[in-house]
């Protein structure tokens, strides 16, 4: 849920506006002028700001950099008639995320809206480094291992620098969120801050995302548009898996970290930038070095300032601090209270070699909180979460199918009388189980996945020892979807 502030005097707009934000789960307040909307600004806090150029009273760009002066690290969309475009360039090149053209299409809207919103995010949520913290609306970085202790002390250090820093580790140890930690910490924490994620961009798109370009640059480039890295000046720039970063663009961000300047696209002007950059990949660079993907310059420069993750297999002792504080986190659902965990269940986290970290760790608990019963969290709760997620990939599948072939294979040479029965019962047991994690624990839905009505499943779950947490999703909620 994000605080969203509309100011716009046109009262149809804001009211379909307000709807259409309010039914995608926003919190919304609207203004009919700059005024209004400074003094609700000022008490509401928002996110996110959307606003016309043109409004009565006080010019829509002057209640933009009233509010920018007052927060500079809330996101702003303006709205803009064609005519009035150029205000709406200005805007960005004053810091506002973007602008869209009046009339719009709602879909198009949206996406900009969440895009500004995951900025909004990045420079505005909080992350501590200490791991105490009672507070659940703040992000933490757990972990009282030595490896995380010196990460503490390496952000403490570089982040008031102005070095560039590059975040180093595999899937879900972290980056982001050391990338936030680093920007927070920093000199120019009141200042703008952009991300760019390198792979979540066309690489045909991301040049003139990047660095903008003149009108007429190219056929469709109807007006300048300032790229993410101009609107960055003064502040820092986290570009998200460099190592995905197309080689063109690699040259243009090498210029930039040498020259301390930028041209757009079809530009002649060379405009001096001072940003940040926080950059952060998962990819083995040196390979992409040797593969020809990543110029060896720009790693140079890159690696100076690194800061290397460690994968959560390295610091096993941390399992227990990170598995309270995500029991915490996740209990505060509503109809969710946190049952602890079982000595067996942290011993069947100490098991697990965490391929996908502490990303991996945080969804292992969430299920595991779906399927236990209210009582502290088992080792099979663990092992059955963890199981879930495997079967999600295509080759662990495959894995999966190997494996029951060769439980067919053992318990038929093992001389069972039953072993038709107990086979069978197995398999069911793990469809039954399949079906219920990917409902969610929802036994309506989960029948109608397997072709059998309801008092069927319930009695099979009974007779197999199957049970599943009713608090999730009650009976009688299921019953209406
Ligand atoms: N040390 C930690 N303490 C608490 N939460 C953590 C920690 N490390 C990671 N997380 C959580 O795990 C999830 C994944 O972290 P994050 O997105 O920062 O990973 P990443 O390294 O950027 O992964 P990817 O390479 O897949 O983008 C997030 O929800 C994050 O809050
Ligand atoms: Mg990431």
């Amino acid at each position: 849920v994000a605080k969203i502030l509309i100011v716009d005097d046109d009262a149809a707009l804001r009211i379909s506006f307000a709807k259409i934000l309010q039914g995608e789960g926003h919190n919304v307040q609207s203004a009919a002028s700059g005024e209004a909307g400074i003094e609700i600004y000022t008490s509401f806090n928002p996110d996110l700001v959307i606003q016309d150029v043109r409004l009565p009273g006080m010019v829509g760009l002057e209640t933009f950099s009233r509010m920018k002066e007052l927060d500079p690290s809330v996101q702003s969309i303006i709205m803009t008639a064609y005519g009035t475009t150029e205000t709406a360039i200005t805007a960005t090149s004053m810091g506002a995320f973007d602008y869209l053209l009046k009339p719009f299409e709602i879909p198009e809207m949206l996406e900009l809206i969440g895009k500004a919103l995951e900025a909004s995010r990045f420079s505005r949520k909080k992350v501590r480094l200490d791991a105490d913290s009672e507070d659940l609306d703040v992000d933490a970085i757990i972990g009282g291992s030595r490896a995380m202790q010196n990460l503490y002390k390496s952000i403490g250090r570089v982040a008031p620098t102005d070095a560039l820093v590059l975040v180093r580790g595999e899937s879900g140890t972290g980056k982001e969120l050391v990338a936030r930690a680093v920007f927070q910490h920093s000199m120019r924490s009141d200042k703008p801050f952009v991300v760019i994620n390198c792979v979540a961009i066309p690489e045909t798109l991301l040049e003139s995302e990047l660095f903008g370009y003149e009108r007429g640059a190219f056929t469709g480039a109807n007006t300048r548009k300032i790229g993410r890295i101009e609107q960055a000046d003064g502040g820092t720039v986290f570009l998200d898996e460099i190592g995905d970063m197309p080689l063109s663009i690699q040259a243009k961000i090498l210029r930039l970290l040498q020259e301390k300047s930028i041209e757009r696209i079809g530009g002649r002007e060379t405009i001096p930038i001072d940003v940040r950059i926080i950059a952060a990949t998962n990819r083995n660079l040196e390979q992409a070095i040797n593969d020809g993907l990543f110029r060896e310059d720009l790693y140079y420069r890159l690696k100076v300032v690194t800061l290397p993750l460690p994968p959560l297999r390295e610091r096993l002792t941390d399992l227990p601090q990170l598995t309270e504080y995500f029991l915490r986190r996740l209990s505060t659902v509503p109809g969710m209270s946190n049952p602890g965990i079982s000595r067996s269940g942290l011993l069947a986290l100490q098991e697990h070699s965490w391929p996908g970290n502490v990303r991996e760790l945080a969804n292992c608990i969430q299920k595991a909180l779906i399927f236990n019963r209210g009582a502290p969290i088992s080792a099979e709760d663990i092992q059955s979460a963890i199981k879930g997620d495997r079967s999600c990939s295509a080759e662990a599948a495959d894995t999966n199918e190997n494996h029951g072939v060769e439980i067919i294979r053992r318990t038929l040479s093992s001389g069972d009388e039953n072993a038709y029965a107990n086979l069978m019962d197995r398999f069911s047991s793990m469809v039954i189980t399949e079906a219920l994690s990917m409902c969610d624990g929802n036994r309506s839905k989960a029948s109608r996945l397997l072709g059998m009505s309801r008092p069927t499943l319930l009695s099979r779950m009974e007779r197999l020892g199957l049970r599943v947490s009713a608090k999730v999703s009650s009976d009688n909620s299921s019953e209406k979807n």
